[in-house]
């Protein structure tokens, strides 16, 4: 049995909702599986500039520092949107601070899900890829420019920024099915063309063994509504990655659903839903925290090594959805806090307990 020490910055709108459901989800861990989890809370996003002025405070950045891994909630909000600094500002502050250049979008269309997908059964069911998304780089990171009538930000990228992103791709399809797809707009931006050079160098040199396509972005963001299926690593961007990975949670029905592990060379990774603080449904309790529980889950596998615990919270998330204990936007009538009580439940009693019990009594 280990200790943990996890920051938790639950940030605005739903992020404190459904971070707290993540939260108790660790509780129910350390219930069943005996770890420790200490948690030190920090504030991010609108909510530290109301109470400091700043989206990220020094002290936040201590403390996540400190920390074994930070699970987020999210950042932004209608309040915020025309103060000289933005709550957005401490979240990309914090993913370049902790060097998290490696955001892994994992997109799975649950079985029981798939009549619900926009798309047809035959094109989404089994759909399972991971994006790659750069993080720390990009369009995102590069001087910006502002007078009275013009504006620009630079999307730069070095050759070793894109080098780390597509090593990390690649090593995943090693565990995969050894299939990446590399996403850019090298036709057009010089940026892309050394995206393409270099992602094709990695691969020749050390990744033979996978197979490799390029795709542009405008007919990528087509073929994953065609044939999500044919895609295993799509390997891009920041901004491309940011896109897409919306575009693909819309498979899986909501993007409520979608989770995210953002990884650096060392030091502590960072965990968040893909989603943001939605603001048209925060403090009613209608968030879909299921997001927020598979980060946890990318936590514990990704972030502390804890297989089996990631296993069984993947395993107790899947069990509420099959009986149906979802939210609005999946087209149930739970709140946010009783679908949480039902991942609990599913966690702290799990069928093959049951199944013992029956046959071994
Ligand atoms: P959003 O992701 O917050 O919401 C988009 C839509 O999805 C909304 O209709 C919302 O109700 C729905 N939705 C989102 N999360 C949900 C959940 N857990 N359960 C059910 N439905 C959910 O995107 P937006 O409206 O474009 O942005 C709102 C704010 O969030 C902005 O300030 C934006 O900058 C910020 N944002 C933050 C993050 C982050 O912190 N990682 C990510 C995206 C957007
Ligand atoms: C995300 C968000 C952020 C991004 C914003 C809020 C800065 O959209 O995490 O996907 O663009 O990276
Ligand atoms: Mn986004």
């Amino acid at each position: 049995m280990s200790t943990y020490t996890i920051a938790v910055l639950p940030g605005d709108g739903v992020g404190p909702e459904v971070i707290s459901v993540a939260c108790d989800v660790l509780g129910a861990v350390t219930e069943r599986f005996g770890h420790q989890f200490k948690l030190t809370r920090g504030l991010i996003g609108g909510a530290a500039i109301d109470a400091t002025g700043g989206p990220l405070p020094e002290g936040t950045l201590e403390l996540c520092r400190k920390a074994d891994a930070i699970l987020l909630g999210a950042v932004g909000g209608p309040k915020w949107d025309q103060g000289a600094v933005r709550p957005e500002q401490g979240l990309l502050a914090i993913r370049k601070e902790l060097g998290v250049f490696a955001n892994l979008r994992p997109v799975v269309v649950h079985g029981d899900l798939v009549e619900r997908s926009p798309l047809k059964r035959e094109i989404v069911e089994g759909v399972d890829l991971i994006v790659f998304r750069e993080l720390t780089g990009g369009a995102y990171f590069g001087e910006k420019r502002r007078t009275a009538d013009a504006a620009s930000d630079l999307g730069a990228y070095t050759s070793a920024e894109i080098e780390r992103i597509a090593r990390a791709a690649f090593k995943s399809a090693r565990r995969r099915r050894r299939k990446v797809t590399s996403v850019d707009k090298a036709n057009v931006m010089e940026a892309g063309r050394l995206w393409r050079e270099t992602v094709s160098r990695v691969h020749r040199e050390e990744f033979p063994d996978v197979a490799l396509e390029h795709v542009l972005i405008d007919a990528m963001a087509m073929h994953v509504l065609r044939w999500p299926r044919n895609y295993d690593i799509i390997l891009t961007d920041n901004m491309f990655g940011d896109i897409l990975s919306d575009e693909l949670s819309a498979l899986a029905d909501s993007i409520g659903l979608a989770p995210s592990a953002s990884l650096g060379a060392s030091g502590p990774g960072l965990f968040e839903p893909v989603h943001g603080s939605a603001p048209d449904i925060a403090g009613r309790n209608l968030a879909n925290p299921v997001g927020a529980v598979l980060s946890t889950a990318m936590m514990l596998r990704y972030g502390l090594r804890l297989e089996d615990e990631a296993d069984a919270v993947e395993a107790a998330v899947s069990a509420t959805i099959a009986i149906g204990a979802v939210t609005a936007d999946l087209g149930g009538d739970l709140g946010c806090r009783e679908v949480g009580d039902a991942i609990l439940h599913a966690l702290l009693h799990p069928p093959l307990a049951h199944y013992r019990l029956m046959h071994w009594g």
